[in-house]
């Protein structure tokens, strides 16, 4: 949270300032046994720091676009090949957590709309698209950068990759972020992950 805070961009809405809607308090709750609901909750957060008015979709499709990971049987991401040829892994990754989502959110009464419109945002969030899928996935790449800066040591340790491809990860997160803004944000972020490995 710190980094965050040398940005432009305005603090983040402290924790329990927000109004939140019982389906999204609902959410937090489903994903909180997650080993990586960190990064998910901080999604959220960085969905808002970008864009304050974020629709309900938006928040919960933050909060829960990677939930297949917490779910074994899932697709397995190949660390020998470069993030960019990865994307079949990511395709299967973001439909398998869209499945998830929206058989949660039909348990828990969710309207139609609702759910197609967080089904249309967790499908694009590995690639962006409409403005409010450029917006989730800045908030992702942004979370990601913040909380998996262990994660290239992590996966050197054991011996999922080098200590170079796992640094190229967040390369590619940061990369791919097409806001402006939310690059402007993730800079030192990925400057912090870089230092890492001089
Ligand atoms: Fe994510």
């Amino acid at each position: 949270m710190g980094d965050r805070r040398r940005t432009a961009l305005p603090a983040p809405v402290a924790a329990g300032d927000d109004v939140v809607t019982p389906l999204e308090a609902a959410a937090e709750e489903w994903i909180a046994p997650y080993w990586n609901a960190e990064h998910l909750r901080q999604t959220r957060d960085w969905l808002l720091v970008l864009e304050p008015e974020a629709s309900e979709a938006l928040r919960i499709a933050a909060l829960t676009h990677d939930i297949e990971r917490h779910f074994p049987g899932g697709p397995a991401n190949d660390l020998s090949v470069s993030p960019e040829d990865g994307m079949d892994y990511r395709r299967v990754h973001s439909e398998r957590s869209s499945a998830f989502v929206s058989g949660w959110l039909r348990e828990q009464g969710a309207d139609a709309q609702l759910i197609a419109d967080v089904q249309r945002l967790i499908l694009a969030h590995e690639t962006g698209g409409a403005d409010d899928e450029d917006l989730l996935q800045a908030a992702d790449s942004l979370s990601f950068l913040e909380v998996n800066v262990d994660l290239p040591e992590r996966w050197a340790a054991e011996g999922r990759c080098s200590l170079e491809r796992g640094i190229d990860q967040h390369r590619w997160m940061f990369e791919r972020i097409s806001l402006p803004r939310a690059r402007e944000a993730a800079q030192p972020l990925y400057e912090r992950v870089q230092a890492r490995a001089a």
